[in-house]
């Protein structure tokens, strides 16, 4: 499936605010909703390097924030303005795999705008879900 031009866009469009004081490693993310809107999300980092959240997480818990329920999110762009691609941390494919359906495309887009998709499905093999609680 080719990614949405304007999806990319947003992404891209919102890594300018990313706070990347110690990584130097901005990251986009940007959700398109059943309802045509767009959510965005990005890294923001933290001094305790390990409160920093990733831009996947801002932009879910901002869609979730807004209402939005997983069954709204239809595509999802994850990029960095780096020559290579940024692939979804561990973290949130964890995440992802909870608050995205299954069959929903996720594409990765470097710098250059090459782009990688993946099904969100694909992108954590036998993950721990609620039906292994
Ligand atoms: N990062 C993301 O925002 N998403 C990912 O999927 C991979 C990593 C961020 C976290 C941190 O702010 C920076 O990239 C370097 O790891």
């Amino acid at each position: 499936m080719k990614p949405d031009h304007e999806l990319i866009i947003a992404a891209k469009y919102v890594l300018k605010h990313a706070y990347v004081k110690y990584s130097n490693f901005p990251v986009g993310a940007a959700l398109r909703m059943k309802d045509g809107n767009i959510i965005t999300g990005i890294n923001v980092e933290n001094a305790s390097f390990g409160l920093s959240n990733c831009a996947e997480r801002t932009a879910l818990f901002t869609a979730r924030t807004e209402g939005y329920t997983k069954d709204d999110i239809v595509e999802v762009v994850v990029t960095t303005p780096k020559p290579y691609l940024v692939s979804p941390c561990g973290a949130c494919r964890q995440v992802m795999s909870e608050l995205i359906n299954p069959d929903v495309p996720v594409h990765m887009v470097d710098g250059e705008n090459n782009v990688v998709t993946k099904l969100n499905q694909e992108l954590l093999p036998l993950g721990f879900s609620e039906g292994d609680l």
